[in-house]
C-alpha cells in the first residue's frame, strides 16, 4: 500500500530552536557520578574528572543545553555545599538515600558545560532554600563585579563570571517539589524571580514551574498571574502506557503495549496543542516557551539494580518514542522552543549508558544524531495520508495477567513526521530534511515525500534509517551496535518527488537538496 507526505515548501514556520534538542542530568543513580563524572584521579580516560567518551558523545550530538542539579533532588540541593575544598557529605533521600559527596558541584557543572560547548540550564531549590540563597546562586555564577558572592567564586579560584542562558524556578511544585496548589506556586515564583538578578550583562532566561502533564488548570492559574514575570514555563510529561504504579518491563512487552506506549507518546500533540492555547490568552505574541523539560519513556527498574537509580534499556521502541516526540516539538516550533530528555546518562530513557570504561549509544541516541540537521532549520508543513494500525480485539492472556483491566482497542496513525529546511552555504543549496516514523509493529511502508512549491528540482536524495530486527531489540554493553543510524535508499521519482520504504518499527530521515 503506498502512502504520502506532502511537504509544502511554500509555507514555513518558526525556526526550529535547537534548544530543543536539550539533555537533562541529575544527581540520580549513576547520571552524573559514573556517567558524565568519573574524577580527576580516574583510570577511565577523562577530562578534568569527566568521561571523555560520554562528552565526546554529547559533542557529537551538538547538544545544545543541559539541565543540573534535578529533578527532585534540585528541591532538596543547597548549592554552597558544591563549592570549594571542604564539601559537605550530605543523603541523597531523593534518589536511593545514598551518600551524595558533592565532589560534582557548580563549577564542575559549568565545566563540564564548557567542555561540551553547550549551555547550562540550573534548577533552583524552590522547595527547601530560600530566596537568599537562590539569588545568591546567580550572583555566585554571574557577578563579574566585587560582591561578597562574586568574590566566595574567586576564592575558589573562578575568576571570571559565566554566563547562565536558564534558571528555573523550583522543580514540579506541583508534586515532590512541594505539593503546592497553583495559586500559593505563584506567589513564592513571583517573590523568588523577582530577586533574580541580571549581573554583569548576563541575559538569564526564567522558568517557571509549569504543569504535569493535562493539568490545565495550572496552566492557567500560572500564566494569568505570572506571565509578565517569566520567559518560559515547564512542562513534564513521562511516556507510561498503564500507570505509574504499573510500569511496563523496558522490553519483553507485547504488541499491545508497544502500540499503548506509542499512543502515550503521540499525547504529547494535544498536551503541546492545549497549553499552547491556554498560554496564548495571555501571550498572544508567543514570547513564552513552553520548555518540556523532561520528557521520555518510563519504565520500571531493570532487574537487580538499584530502584531509586531508575535503570532501564534502550530499545527500537525508544527510539520510536523519540522520534515522535521530537517531530511534535518541531511542529511546535512557534511555542516549544526549549525540551530535555530525560535524562543524559543511565537513567531512565538514556542516550548513553556507561559501565566503568564502556559506554553504549541507545538507539535513542542514534535518533537524535539523526535529527540533528532540524537543528536551526525553518519548519515546513507537512500532511501526511495515512493509515491506522495498532491492535483489535486481542485475547492476549500475559496482558491479561499483567494489566487485568487494560483490554482496549489501541489504534494509532502508521506515520509521524517533520520538514525542515536550511540553507547550505558550502553547497549553495537548499537542504530539505524529512524526518518519518513508521509506527507499524509489522509492516513496511512505501511511500511517497512530495515537496510542493519547490523552486527548482530534487538535485540529490538520501537517508538513515533507526531500526532493529523487533521493537524491543537494545544495544547492550556485550553487542553495542546492533541499532545504529544506516543508510537507506531514497530514490528520486519525480522533480519533486522521492520515494522511499520504511521497514517495521523505524525512523527515517530523508535528506534532499534543490
Ligand atoms: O527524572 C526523574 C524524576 O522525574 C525527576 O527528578 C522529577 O522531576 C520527575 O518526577
Amino acid at each position: 500500500m503506498k502512502e504520502s507526505i506532502v511537504v509544502d515548501c511554500a509555507n514555513k514556520g518558526a525556526t526550529i530552536n535547537p534548544d530543543i534538542y536539550g539533555h537533562f542530568a541529575e544527581h540520580l543513580g549513576s547520571c552524573i557520578y559514573g556517567g558524565f563524572w568519573v574524577g580527576k584521579n580516574s583510570d577511565i580516560p577523562n577530562i578534568h574528572g569527566f568521561n571523555k567518551a560520554v562528552v565526546e558523545a554529547f559533542k557529537n550530538l551538538d547538544i545544545p543545553n543541559l539541565r543540573w542539579p534535578g529533578g527532585c533532588f534540585a528541591d532538596t540541593y543547597h548549592w554552597q555545599d558544591g563549592i570549594g575544598k571542604d564539601r559537605k557529605k550530605i543523603v541523597n533521600t531523593v534518589w536511593g538515600d545514598v551518600v551524595e559527596d558533592n565532589s560534582f558541584g557548580t563549577h564542575e557543572f559549568l565545566e563540564l558545560c564548557d567542555e561540551m560547548k553547550c549551555k547550562p540550564y540550573i534548577c533552583g531549590n524552590l522547595g527547601t532554600g530560600s530566596a537568599k540563597e537562590m539569588s545568591e546562586w546567580i550572583e555566585y555564577i554571574t557577578n563579574a563585579s566585587i560582591s561578597p558572592m562574586a568574590d566566595l567564586r574567586r576564592a575558589n579560584g573562578r575568576e571570571e563570571p559565566w554566563k547562565l542562558p536558564f534558571f528555573g524556578v523550583g522543580n514540579e511544585s506541583w508534586g515532590y517539589g512541594g505539593f503546592m496548589r497553583p495559586d500559593y506556586y505563584t506567589d513564592l515564583y513571583l517573590q523568588y524571580q523577582t530577586f533574580l538578578k541580571q549581573y554583569s550583562g548576563n541575559k538569564m532566561d526564567k522558568i517557571a514551574v509549569g504543569p504535569n502533564g493535562a493539568d490545565y488548570e495550572w496552566t492557567d492559574k500560572v500564566m494569568q498571574r505570572a506571565h509578565k514575570f517569566m520567559n518560559g514555563f515547564s512542562l513534564h510529561y513521562y511516556t507510561i502506557p498503564y500507570s505509574f504504579e504499573e510500569k511496563l518491563p523496558a522490553t519483553g512487552f507485547n504488541k499491545e503495549d508497544y502500540y499503548r506506549m506509542i499512543r502515550a507518546a503521540l499525547k504529547m500533540e494535544e498536551l503541546v496543542r492545549r497549553h499552547d492555547e491556554i498560554m496564548s490568552k495571555y501571550d498572544p505574541e508567543k514570547k513564552i516557551s513552553l520548555v518540556v523539560d523532561e520528557w521520555g519513556n518510563w519504565f520500571a527498574p531493570k532487574e537487580g539494580t538499584n530502584p531509586g537509580f531508575l535503570v532501564q534499556d534502550n530499545s527500537v521502541s525508544d527510539a520510536i518514542v523519540a522520534g515522535v516526540t521530537l517531530n511534535i516539538f518541531n511542529n511546535h516550533a512557534d511555542r516549544v522552543r526549549m525540551a530535555n530528555l530525560a535524562q543524559a546518562v543511565n537513567v531512565l530513557q538514556s542516550p548513553v549508558l556507561t559501565q566503568g570504561d564502556k559506554i553504549v549509544l541507545t538507539p535513542t541516541y542514534h535518533v537524535l544524531h539523526q535529527y540533528k540537521k532540524h537543528m536551526g532549520a525553518t519548519l515546513l508543513s507537512t500532511t501526511t495520508a495515512n493509515t491506522f494500525v495498532g491492535v483489535r480485539d486481542v485475547v492476549d492472556f500475559n496482558a491479561k495477567q499483567q494489566h487485568k483491566e487494560a483490554k482496549e482497542n489501541v489504534i494509532i496513525p502508521d506515520l509521524n513526521a517533520s520538514a525542515s529546511v536550511k540553507h547550505c552555504d558550502k553547497c549553495g543549496k537548499d537542504l530539505y530534511f524529512v524526518t518519518v516514523v513508521n509506527t507499524d509493529a509489522d509492516s513496511s511502508r512505501e511511500i511517497d515525500v512530495s515537496f510542493a512549491n519547490l523552486a527548482g528540482a530534487i538535485a540529490e536524495a538520501e537517508g538513515t534509517v533507526v531500526t532493529g530486527d523487533a521493537y524491543d531489540t537494545i544495544n547492550s554493553f556485550e553487542n553495542p551496535d546492533v541499532v545504529t543510524e544506516k543508510a537507506i535508499s531514497v530514490k528520486i521519482r519525480d522533480k519533486d518527488t522521492v520515494t522511499v520504504s520504511l521497514p517495521p518499527h523505524s525512523v527515517v530521515g530523508i535528506t534532499v537538496k534543490a
